[in-house]
């Protein structure tokens, strides 16, 4: 079984490495931000109440996501694994996990901390583009598509209401402040597994599957 966590600031390349091994390992890819990006997407009262804190950069209510991934981990395809991609990000979020998974009969396995300097940050934010249906990650320099607003299969391409600069910085200060402290906390569990985001895409994903031993 393989239940893994990813944490690292914004824009390290959390969602791009975690597409990479959930399509290796066979497991979902279970991203508190595209969950609470769905629920704005479809007007629900708990998007709408979501979107007040993701518009600003700032953490949304752990009650709100802690009850989004109880509800995603029960489900029957997160049964041989998952990889937690953005979740958790309080100490408070991580203590709910692990009562969730004792009561499973589940562990983690590890925790991938990707390590990005915050001088690197806004220009991976500024020029990521996400896939409206397939929900692929591009970089237009770095992982650059077909063409500046079209995927593979000609799906449009859409730039998120967060990466904006001015929306970047708050992010960077929430991930200081609030999620920074759980890479003591794995640690101390001996779960902490480091590894460098710089570099280029192949290369970090190498180096991710030498950290947790899925060569
Ligand atoms: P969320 O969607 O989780 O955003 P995030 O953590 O800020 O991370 P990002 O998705 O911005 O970046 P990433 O690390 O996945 O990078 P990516 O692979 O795309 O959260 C958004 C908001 O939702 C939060 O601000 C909060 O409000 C709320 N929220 C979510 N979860 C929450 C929780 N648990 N509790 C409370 N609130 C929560 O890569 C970025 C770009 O860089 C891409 O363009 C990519 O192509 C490029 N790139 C990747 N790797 C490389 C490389 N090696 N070299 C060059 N470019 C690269």
């Amino acid at each position: 079984m393989k239940n893994l966590i990813f944490i690292g600031p914004p824009g390290a390349g959390k969602g791009t490495q975690a597409q990479r091994l959930c399509a290796k390992l066979g497991v979902p890819q279970v991203s508190t931000g595209d969950m609470l990006r769905a629920a704005r997407k479809a007007g629900t009262e708990l998007g709408r109440k979501a979107d007040e804190f993701m518009a600003k950069g700032l953490l949304v209510p752990d009650e709100v996501v802690i009850g989004l991934v109880q509800e995603r981990l029960g489900a029957a395809d997160a049964q041989s694994g998952f990889v937690l991609d953005g979740f958790p990000r309080t100490v408070n979020q991580a203590e709910a996990l692990d009562r969730m998974l004792q009561k499973m009969g589940r562990r983690i396995d590890h925790v991938v901390l990707l390590e990005v300097p915050d001088e690197l940050i806004v220009e991976r934010i500024t020029g990521r583009r996400v896939g409206e249906t397939s929900g692929r990650i591009f970089h237009l320099k770095y992982d650059p598509p077909p063409s500046p607003d079209r995927g593979e299969n000609g799906e449009r391409l859409l730039q998120r209401a967060d990466d904006r600069e001015d929306v970047v910085r708050p992010r960077l200060t929430e991930y200081a402040a609030m999620t920074a402290p759980l890479v003591a906390w794995y640690s101390n569990k001996g779960l902490l597994r480091r590894v460098d985001g710089v570099g280029a895409l192949d290369e970090v994903t190498a180096a991710l599957f030498r950290a947790i031993g899925a060569n």
